[in-house]
């Protein structure tokens, strides 16, 4: 049976693309983006979804009341689409409890570090300026916290002589492109279970 995905997007999209490319060359097998929704206007993820065929939506969250109002017509799309998997893709914002609670462990979101370290914005710049070593990105579903969720698959990215923030970011991005589209195919393929915390592969 064929998955539909939602992407959820803000912004350019290489991650986005990822997916599309793992799909699109049958790496992921029985699974379909149906939809990418974005949060703002002029995303270049909208556009990456355009090129390939793939319906894209801007719902501007300042033309809703609050964000339970904007996220009901998230949810609205969503179920018009039949989702089985909401994949958030460099999606600045965090996602309430109502849609967390209609797809509980349907919701994957890629971060630029290794959790539980540097959660929330500039991951990369935060573990750079921390001074760590090694640092990396993670694919985890998503819960009520923010970059809490079960962690599905992370990988290392060490720190090198003269690097920047820019250049790590650069680098941690070629693996996110790696491991985003490898959780994508376990899920889709019906080997994560979650149990408390923990992501089993089956
Ligand atoms: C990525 O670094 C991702 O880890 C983070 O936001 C960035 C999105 O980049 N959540 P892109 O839009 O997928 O190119």
């Amino acid at each position: 049976m064929t998955t539909n995905i939602a992407v959820l997007v803000s912004g350019r999209g290489s991650n986005l693309q990822s997916i599309i490319d793992s799909i699109e060359s049958q790496n992921i097998r029985d699974a379909k983006i149906s939809v990418v929704i974005s949060d703002v206007k002029n995303a270049f993820a909208l556009e990456r979804a355009c090129r390939h065929g793939i319906d894209a939506i801007f719902i501007d969250p300042r033309s809703f009341v609050d964000k339970k109002a904007y996220e009901q017509e998230v949810l609205k799309i969503l179920g018009q689409y039949d989702i089985g998997l909401i994949l958030l893709a460099g999606y600045m914002r965090i996602v309430g409890r109502e849609v967390i609670e209609a797809y509980r462990n349907k919701i994957i979101n890629i971060h630029p570090a290794l959790l539980p370290s540097f959660k929330g914005l500039h991951a990369q710049k935060q573990a750079f300026d921390y001074g760590v070593r090694i640092s990396g990105c993670t694919v985890h579903f998503v819960d009520e916290g923010m970059d809490t969720g079960p962690i599905i698959i992370q990988k290392c990215v060490p720190v090198l002589e003269g690097d920047t923030p820019d250049t790590l970011a650069a680098r941690i991005l070629e693996q996110e492109h790696q491991i985003f589209p490898e959780a994508v195919k376990l899920f889709v393929e019906g080997k994560l279970k979650v149990e408390g915390r923990v992501v089993i592969r089956t």
